[in-house]
């Protein structure tokens, strides 16, 4: 298959587009607009996409502060490309991003199911008495 891979921000049509197809948008809750979502991946440190020919099939970021932390967001692949490994390619190419900037600690928050696609990257959850920790308001 001829896929191409770009750090360049997919347009605002093609990020929800994949947004929808990947139901990554209903854990949104819908607190937050389509074109919200975009300015975020905008504002994002670093963000990887896939492409069969125009139509982005695979998309993944990252916030940090680029020296020591990044935090993995919105990792998603088109339903019908997944399980051909793209998920798993989008990963790689974000810690290869923290590797080449010696950052050493990549945290994320999995979605409920997805864990054992990020053990098989490497990931490990937390100990029990320094679990990740989160705020909802
Ligand atoms: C999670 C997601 C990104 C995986 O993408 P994908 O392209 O299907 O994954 P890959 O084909 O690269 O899978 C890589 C490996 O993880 C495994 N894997 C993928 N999803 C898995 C899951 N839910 N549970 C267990 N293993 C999984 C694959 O079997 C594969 O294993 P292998 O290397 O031994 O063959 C995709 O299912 C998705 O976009 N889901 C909807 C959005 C979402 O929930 N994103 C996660 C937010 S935290």
């Amino acid at each position: 298959m001829n896929f191409f891979i770009s750090d360049k921000l997919p347009t605002f049509e093609q990020f929800a587009n994949l947004h929808e197809a990947s139901g990554l948008i209903k854990s949104k809750k819908g607190n937050y607009t389509r074109e919200q979502l975009y300015q975020a991946a905008n504002n994002s440190w670093y963000h990887i996409s896939i492409y069969d020919q125009d139509q982005l099939i695979a998309f993944g970021r990252m916030i940090s502060d680029g020296i020591y932390q990044a935090l993995i967001c919105d990792v998603m692949v088109d339903p019908t490309y997944q399980k051909q490994g793209l998920g798993k390619q989008i990963v790689e190419e974000l810690i290869t991003k923290c590797k080449n900037s010696g950052i050493h600690s990549i945290q994320l928050f999995s979605a409920k199911g997805k864990q054992h696609f990020y053990k098989k990257l490497g990931f490990e959850e937390r100990e029990l008495d320094a679990p990740g920790m989160s705020l909802i308001l």
